[in-house]
């Protein structure tokens, strides 16, 4: 069964867009493949958070994780701070790369201009303990946004080049793995692109409905259709979008042909998105309630992941040891 391994930086809670996105695929996933995720806690500390925040965001996204559906008896879930030998991986790939090749990174050239005084060598080095998180289970499939292109790339360079210096066959280069032809892109309700964090215009799934309510009643509409049938402008299609994810076949229709025949109430339109969304995100946020509040079970399904990818990146990086030269130590 092919690998795949998918990290999430617990940066804040789950919005629409990460499930419609990502997560529900994830749910689909883990029955088809051996599939491990997890809360890339290190790779937040490029940011510098309080202690106090780390345990909380872990374990609120965990939560939400388990509430959306991925079932931790099928997936491996588990917080990337509890699998040591990712490290001593990183320490292998940063021997093995330039720093031109990590200066010319976008991602981190974006990050060095969003915070001048602390351009750390952590940020610098992103891309290897990706590498890292990747490899130690030498998967073969990674899910991610199209904005970790270049990440990826640098995995499977140093994939190749690890390969290539031993004269081994032994990692395989990771793929991307692109939902977008699969999943919805889900917009924003502010008329812009996309619904994302850093736009601030997110629908978080732990939203109440009083919340998603004025949400959706704030969302950005024209002056109406002026003529029968015609095209729906971007922020129209958007409304549009949140109606064929979350409401029946036939709502989506009646609003449609309201459309055609140019006799559409935008008011409707959106009370209706509300309810839908409401309805459909009630049993999740439901259950994120109620993991959120057994702190003991969370920390025993975290502990529990955490040894099942130990063992995994165990393996790995027993047999990378012997490759390199090193004394085998268990
Ligand atoms: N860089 C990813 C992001 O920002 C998160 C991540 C870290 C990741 N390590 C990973 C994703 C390994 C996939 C595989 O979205």
């Amino acid at each position: 069964m092919e690998t795949v391994v998918s990290g999430i930086r617990p940066t804040g809670n789950l919005h629409l867009g990460n499930y419609f996105g990502a997560v529900k695929s994830f749910v689909k996933m883990q029955d088809e493949y051996n599939c491990l995720f997890f809360i890339a806690d290190w790779h937040s500390l490029t940011t510098r958070p309080k202690p106090e925040d780390i345990v909380e965001s872990t374990r609120i996204i965990l939560a939400e994780y388990l509430a959306c559906g991925i079932d931790h008896e099928k997936a491996t879930i588990y917080m990337q701070s509890d699998v040591k030998e990712t490290l001593e991986l990183y320490l292998y790939f940063n021997m093995n790369t330039y720093l031109g090749e990590l200066e010319r990174v976008t991602t981190f050239k974006e990050k060095a201009r969003k915070q001048p005084d602390n351009v750390n060598a952590g940020l610098l080095t992103y891309p290897t303990l990706m590498a890292a998180d990747i490899l130690q289970h030498r998967a073969v499939k990674v899910p991610v946004g199209k904005d970790q292109e270049q990440n990826m790339e640098m995995a499977r360079h140093c994939a190749r080049r690890f390969n290539n210096m031993y004269g081994v066959e032994f990692f395989p280069e990771p793929q991307s793995y692109y939902f977008s032809d699969k999943a919805l892109k889900v917009p924003g309700l502010d008329g812009s692109g996309k619904m994302g964090k850093s736009e601030g215009n997110c629908i978080y799934l732990r939203d109440d409905a009083k919340t998603i309510t004025k949400k959706v009643m704030k969302a950005v509409t024209d002056g109406g259709p002026t003529a029968q049938n015609s095209e729906k402008p971007e922020v129209i299609q958007n409304l549009f979008t949140f109606l064929s994810m979350v409401s029946e076949k036939e709502t989506y229709d009646y609003f449609d042909e309201k459309w055609n025949d140019c006799s559409i109430r935008y008011g409707d339109l959106k009370k209706q998105i509300a309810q839908d969304i409401i309805k459909y995100t009630d049993p999740i946020r439901e259950r994120i309630v109620e993991y959120s509040a057994n702190i003991d079970l969370m920390d025993k399904i975290a502990k529990e992941g955490a040894e099942k990818a130990h063992e995994s990146a165990a393996k790995t990086l027993k047999e990378v040891r012997q490759i390199m030269g090193f004394r085998e130590l268990y």
